[in-house]
């Protein structure tokens, strides 16, 4: 249908690789100054449609339409001065750059708001003039490296990067997926801003209740197929599950009815200077032991010095009461104390391989017999796992490059259950996970540790850490600020209240 007033629209897009059909007469429009989320579970087509709209995947067939006009863009930086930006869902800055330099990158030679050449005073007066204009110069300044930044910042140097351009639309794939509740509400400050000044913005979450509080309309997508278009006033959480879905899906967490056993580990007096110190924790088979805290709190440091990836000052490290040392990695995963890291790109997975070699990368001792690989049990083990896991693939020999975000996430965990751990730390496990899937991973949870596995969880999604865990430690700069032992106690509140370090008033 046509709506003069549509900044954008993508009609009967198709799209397929190597002969599979990822997306199926997809569309979606937008209308200035609204936010549009767009949702669907993992492998739905969200990342790829996007990426076709920005002109970074050709499409089959289809037409994209700006403002009334069909236009036809080559590459991303097409799309860019045609007005419309995108904030991927793996951010790659450069790490030596100043925020204003990588705001400025690349527009050396075009003339871009009356600035002729990379002249760095000037860049650098133009970056705070946006800074402030879209109220963000509290957080970043124009001179600042870009790898001293956290998930937040950089995402703001991407929004004013967006903006410089004059973007009229802005794509955000799952933005806060990595971002604790406090740095998620300043993101919705500055989408109110961006909203006002006319902007359109495309929104993919996972999250059910940030997508009911900004968006003015939700389009969904199933198995690459336009499902329909919502107005968010008149939808309900339970319509948009069937919608994404296609099925009714069980409410809740389930819970660990797993008997508690011996202590598995234990840490005593773990520190890394200026990182984290005298870090004591303690977790029994069958118990799940959950780590709350802001972004930035240490949890995650402490876990990566904990599996070698980082070093320790000092500390001691007791597995079933045995002292151990963890120099490497390797010793880590000698000992079956095995993490799956949020952070898919880094710690966790080599892009260009096939979800075959990445699975079994740290468990050739599980896939040989006699020291030698054995093959088709190598195959038969991944195989199993990425089906338990519900990757959503074509077969384990595809580049894992190619999964979507969320089959990723999977890919990780599959890779973990097959190192056969005693402890397992599950570094937010859920992040960017949909709806259904994420029911998939906490009943493996319950079954791991019903099989006697101690687990740690790092979760930002308070809900689901309350949910899961038996236990909560609550870390602040880098120290233990408090424990709640009694389920019955956990809220959010009291976690927040000690993670921000008891300043919260009861209210
Ligand atoms: N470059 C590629 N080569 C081959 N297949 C791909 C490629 N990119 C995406 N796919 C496949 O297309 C399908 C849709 O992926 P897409 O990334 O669009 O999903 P998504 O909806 O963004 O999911 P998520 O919520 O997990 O991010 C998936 O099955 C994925 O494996
Ligand atoms: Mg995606």
């Amino acid at each position: 249908m046509a709506n003069d007033n549509y900044v954008l629209e993508a009609r009967e897009i198709c799209k397929s690789f190597s002969g599979v059909k990822v997306l199926d007469h997809a569309g979606l429009t937008v209308l200035p100054g609204e936010v549009h989320a767009l949702m669907g579970e993992n492998g739905a087509g969200k990342s790829t449609l996007m990426k076709i709209i920005m002109g970074i995947y050709t499409k089959d067939s289809g037409s994209i339409v700006m403002n009334g006009q069909e236009v036809e863009f080559k590459g991303p930086s097409d799309a860019l001065y045609a007005g419309i930006s995108m904030i991927h869902q793996e951010l790659s800055p450069i790490p030596e750059m100043t925020v204003a330099e990588n705001i400025f990158l690349g527009r050396e030679k075009r003339k871009i708001k009356g600035l002729p050449f990379m002249d760095r005073k000037a860049v650098n007066s133009s970056t705070m003039e946006l800074l402030e204009r879209y109220e963000m110069a509290e957080y970043i300044k124009p001179t600042m490296k870009m790898k001293t930044l956290n998930i937040a910042q950089i995402q703001m140097v991407e929004i004013i990067k967006a903006v410089s351009y004059d973007s009229k639309i802005l794509i955000m794939d799952e933005p806060t997926s990595s971002l604790s509740d406090k740095e998620s509400e300043v993101l919705f400050k500055i989408i109110e801003n961006l909203r006002s000044q006319q902007v359109g913005i495309i929104y993919i979450s996972h999250r059910m209740a940030e997508v009911f509080q900004i968006s003015d309309r939700i389009s969904v997508l199933r198995d690459g197929n336009f499902i329909g278009c919502v107005e968010t006033e008149s939808a309900s959480h339970q319509k948009l599950i069937n919608m994404m879905v296609g099925r009714e899906l069980e409410r809740g967490y389930p819970q660990n009815t797993a008997e508690k056993g011996e202590v598995v580990l234990e840490l005593k007096d773990m520190c890394s200077e200026g990182v984290f110190e005298n870090f004591n924790l303690s977790v029994r088979s069958g118990e799940i032991l959950g780590l709350a805290g802001l972004v930035g709190a240490g949890r995650s440091e402490v876990m990566q010095a904990l599996v070698g990836y980082d070093p320790l000052d000092s500390g001691e490290i007791y597995l079933e009461g045995e002292k151990i040392e963890i120099h490497h990695p390797s010793d880590a995963i000698k000992n079956h104390i095995i993490i799956a890291s949020e952070d898919r790109k880094e710690l966790g997975l080599v892009f260009g391989r096939s979800i075959r070699e990445n699975v079994a990368l740290q468990n050739l001792e599980q896939v040989s017999t006699a020291s030698f690989l054995n093959k088709p049990l190598e195959k038969k083990l991944c195989n199993s796992y990425a089906k338990e896991m519900t990757i959503k693939m074509n077969s384990i020999e595809e580049d894992i490059g190619s999964l979507s975000g969320g089959n990723q996430q999977k890919a990780v965990l599959a890779k973990s259950l097959m190192s056969k751990p005693k402890v397992l730390i599950m570094d937010e496990p859920t992040r960017g996970i949909d709806v259904g899937a994420k029911s998939t991973i906490y009943n493996i949870m319950i079954d791991l540790a019903k099989q006697g596995i101690a687990i740690i969880m790092i979760s930002s999604e308070l809900p689901e850490l309350i949910g899961m865990a038996d236990r909560i430690l609550v870390m602040s700069g880098g120290k233990i600020m408090g424990e709640l032992t009694d389920k019955k106690e956990f809220s959010q509140h009291k976690i927040l209240s000690m993670a921000f370090g008891g300043v919260l008033n009861e209210s």
